[in-house]
């Protein structure tokens, strides 16, 4: 049989598809005589400041607050597979606590951000993970990012270790990051795609080999089988 068309063949190995989760912007309605006034009252973690120095190398330190529906793709290189990475930010869903099912349908992996300056975003990752064990599927991966590690020790809320202590209890693993000075952020994303890309071939050595699926897929008649193997996001 002949060959698939050449622009029929995938540009990745595995499509893997990654949530950032954590505390947004905390804002507060005050009302004046006449006058409604949005305030401030402490900034997110970072998830979208990660997000972008991930995706396209850069910071920003104005507020970016994300309001609509948003993902980025990188694809990385891990033991010569080409990982396409589709990472979405949550939109700031999280502000109203509504992360449904529907948002964390096909996510093989879940960052969980907190800020190190802000105790109660790290007392909040108890609950993101209660919220993900309702929603999320079972085997999905997590990992815990303490993120704005840059900031001055005066600032620092939340010491390392217990950042650590969290994470083992878990059984997660536990990187500091920032994503003003890209501490760590390459370290935390790969870290995660490693563990996924074991997981999905661990299962595709129990199944069948990935690469007869992708081609299954490509020849357009094994839809489900191309569902099953790590090449499954929407
Ligand atoms: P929502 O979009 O509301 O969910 O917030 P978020 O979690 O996406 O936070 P965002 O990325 O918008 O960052 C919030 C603020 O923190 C911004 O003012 C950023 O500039 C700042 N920030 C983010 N990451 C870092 C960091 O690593 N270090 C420092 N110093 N500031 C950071």
């Amino acid at each position: 049989m002949a060959a698939p068309p050449a622009r029929a063949r995938a540009d990745y190995d595995y499509l893997i598809k990654l949530l950032l989760i954590g505390d947004s912007d905390k804002i507060a309605l005050i009302i004046l005589p006449f006058n409604l006034h949005f305030v401030s009252t402490s900034a997110g973690v970072g998830k979208s400041c990660l997000l972008l120095r991930f995706s396209d190398g850069s910071f920003t330190t104005s507020f970016i607050t994300t309001i609509g529906i948003d993902f980025k793709i990188r694809t990385i290189e891990l033991d010569g597979k080409r990982i396409k990475l589709q990472i979405w930010d949550t939109a700031g869903q999280e502000r109203f606590r509504t992360i449904t099912t529907a948002y964390y349908r096909g996510a093989m992996g879940i960052l969980l951000v907190y800020d190190v300056t802000d105790e109660s975003s790290f007392n909040n990752i108890r609950n993101w993970i209660r919220n993900i064990e309702q929603h999320a599927s079972d085997n999905v991966n997590k990992i815990l990012v303490g993120n704005k590690a840059d900031m001055d020790e005066s600032k620092r809320a939340v010491p390392t270790s217990k950042g650590q202590a969290l994470a083992d209890e878990y059984g997660i693993k536990f990187f500091e990051t920032s994503a003003k000075t890209n501490l760590n952020v390459e370290q935390v994303f790969f870290s995660i795609a490693r563990d996924i890309k074991q997981r999905l071939a661990d299962t595709d050595s129990k199944a069948e080999p990935a690469t007869i699926k992708i081609n299954q897929a490509e020849a357009g008649g094994a839809g489900q089988a191309s569902q099953k193997s790590a090449c499954c996001g929407s």
